[in-house]
């Protein structure tokens, strides 16, 4: 950990974050825009590599807003092979940067059928179906308890200020349950009627694993979803990786000009 922090350090001028954002897959433009220092992801001592297309792969530090900000342009996943301890190590990193605040983005299939693409959720809590849990293994004490509560890991009064954000710029919001599954495969329609069942408003391959990493460690978290499909369903239309990307590209703008807003109250 001293490691990777000093090779940071290092690298960004000694810059000092406040707030932590993971971009989701199509979402990371911000990073594009917004940029002061980049470190590639493979150039970082204990960093895993992004192996999947549409996500970029860099840590990228930048004042947005009057605020600092450090974004993973690009996520590990649990389904590229990586343990979990390893896909959440970069949060671990972020709270020993001095991290606040981690808002945690994604692509997400709808699960509860009054959504549709395009649309934003905010994640107000989470089903963690993905079969393995971040903090399994011994627990390092200096991070966080061995037991963890995780009562309330999406903090309401971040959710009011996303929400006030949306009202202003007049874009709508939805909120819901984000359920996690390991991925890679998309679900069934089996298992959509039972995520419904349990609960869940949207389903994904990520996220979950960084949050729960976040909360153990004190960091408060925001988490919003761009629902990019109507998950597997019954009328048997095919999902593509390609239609969530183009999916995502087009709630962009909107996504883009809501975390400013978000930045900008925090
Ligand atoms: N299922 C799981 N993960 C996803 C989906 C989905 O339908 N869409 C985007 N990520």
């Amino acid at each position: 950990m001293k490691n990777t922090v000093n090779f940071i350090k290092e690298k960004t001028n000694d810059f000092q974050p406040e707030i932590g954002i993971i971009l989701g897959s199509g979402l990371g433009e911000l990073a594009d825009e917004y940029c002061d220092y980049a470190i590639p992801y493979n150039e970082i001592p204990n960093f895993v590599k992004s192996t999947v297309q549409g996500h970029k792969g860099r840590l990228v530090f930048a004042d947005i807003s009057g605020k600092k900000v450090m974004m993973m342009q690009g996520r590990n996943h649990f389904y590229e092979g990586h343990t979990m301890q390893e896909i959440t190590y970069p949060v671990k990193v972020m709270k020993a940067l001095g991290i606040k605040t981690l808002i945690l983005t994604n692509a997400a299939g709808a699960v509860n059928e009054s959504f549709k693409p395009a649309d934003l959720m905010i994640i107000t809590d989470h089903i963690n179906f993905m079969g393995s849990n971040p903090l399994i293994g011994i627990n390092d004490e200096t991070f966080g308890e061995r037991f963890p509560d995780m009562s309330n890991i999406y903090k309401k009064n971040l959710i009011d200020i996303a929400k006030k954000c949306a009202n202003d710029l007049k874009v709508d919001l939805t909120e819901g349950i984000y359920w996690a599954n390991s991925g890679p495969s998309y679900e069934t329609p089996a298992e959509i009627n039972m995520i419904r069942k349990l609960g869940g408003d949207a389903v994904g391959m990520s996220t979950v694993p960084e949050a729960i990493v976040a909360n153990y460690c004190g960091i408060d978290v925001l988490g919003i979803s761009c629902i990019t499909n109507a998950a597997s369903s019954s009328t048997g239309a095919k999902l593509s990786h390609k239609e969530v990307i183009e999916a995502a590209a087009n709630a962009k703008t909107k996504f883009k000009s809501l975390i400013l807003e978000i930045l900008k109250k925090l």
